[in-house]
């Protein structure tokens, strides 16, 4: 176990190790309260024989993964170490990784997550299904009962701290592994975050930009809602991009200043591209281009036939030409 810590390197096992900072980022959480406190659940321990959980936090770009666990690490008044998993990150990356010091020996620095297996704080893998399977192999022994990780390179097996705690925060876009199933079967539950109603994301918003005026608020907002009821995943990220860049806009001296709906539109264009500005179309091609898939099942597939007009994801295209619902009829 760890012995001799000092501010900023602790020994363990005759090594001298030397530790990370924790991450000083203030983040509020703003509405989806359930989520939240499904999160704070994960890390509790309700008997000496129970242990904390590692879940996954899943959701589209921008939506609040990392901003959810760094939340919640401050309501724990934990310090928080978040570890930026790429499709590059090694095992020892992960752990201890060896430096050339200036007198010429080797200098072991401990990752963000093993600062926090030692020192008893909370770690974030952020990103973690870019990972590759032989980093996650790893962390098997962190995140299972055993709560260790065995460093290779620094030849010293390190327990955690009961206090520590982790969560995975992973997104679902193409540039990643397939986290395999047995590290899957560690990082439980899955925590799936959903996009903000209304009154959250203007507060959000405003939360983020408290300079920016009511209507351009306002025209995101409902710009982000209607994408949301359209299934696309535009995000309080884009949202809060897209209002920094018009508000910036305006703000610029210039013969020809820009009026709120020209430098709106022009930083929507900016940001998420041509296409953003027409939603319903941007919808349209996104269902033809999913072609023959069948959508994921939802809730309302237990629920409802695939054609019953009470069907929640029925919704779309009631009033559009018929030949584009029978085309979507076809592919259900
Ligand atoms: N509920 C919320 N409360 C406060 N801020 C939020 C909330 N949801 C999103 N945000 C803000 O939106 C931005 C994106 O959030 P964040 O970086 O946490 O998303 P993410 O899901 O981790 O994205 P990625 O998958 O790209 O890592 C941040 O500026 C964050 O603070
Ligand atoms: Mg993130």
């Amino acid at each position: 176990m760890a012995s001799g810590v000092t501010a900023n390197t602790v020994e363990i096992g005759g090594v001298k190790l030397h530790l990370s900072t924790a991450d000083r980022s203030e983040q509020s959480w703003i509405g989806q309260t359930e989520v939240l406190r499904q999160l704070l659940a994960c890390w509790l321990v309700v008997d000496p024989s129970d242990r904390p959980l590692s879940p996954r936090l899943v959701g589209p770009p921008g939506i609040g993964k990392t901003t959810l666990a760094m939340a919640a690490a401050k309501l724990r008044k934990q310090a928080l170490y978040i570890n930026q998993c790429t499709a590059d990150t090694r095992p020892e990356d992960l752990l201890v990784t060896p430096v050339l010091a200036e007198s010429g020996k080797i200098a072991y620095h401990a990752s963000p997550l093993v600062t926090a297996v030692i020192t008893g704080g909370i770690c974030v893998l952020d990103e973690g299904n870019r990972m590759n399977e032989k980093s996650w192999a790893s962390l098997a022994p962190l995140l299972d009962h055993r709560r260790y990780v065995e460093s290779v390179v620094a030849g010293i097996t390190i327990h955690a701290s009961p206090d520590f705690r982790c969560c995975v925060t992973m997104n679902e876009d193409e540039s990643t592994y397939e986290v395999p199933d047995y590290i899957l079967s560690r990082l439980q539950p899955t925590l799936t975050l959903g996009f903000p109603e209304r009154d959250d994301e203007m507060a959000i918003l405003k939360y983020h930009l408290p300079f920016a005026e009511q209507d351009l608020l306002g025209l995101t907002v409902e710009f982000l809602q209607q994408a949301h009821e359209l299934k696309l995943d535009f995000s309080p990220r884009d949202g809060i991009n897209i209002l920094r860049f018009a508000i910036k806009r305006m703000a610029q001296d210039s013969d020809h200043p820009l009026s709120k709906d020209e430098a709106w539109l022009e930083s929507l264009r900016c940001v998420l591209g041509e296409e953003a500005s027409n939603l319903d179309e941007l919808a349209r091609r996104k269902r033809r281009a999913m072609g023959g898939q069948h959508s994921p099942m939802g809730l309302g597939d237990l629920f409802f036939s695939p054609d019953d007009p009470l069907h929640p994801d029925l919704d779309f295209d009631e009033d559009e030409d018929e030949d584009e619902d029978e085309d979507e009829d076809d592919d259900r």
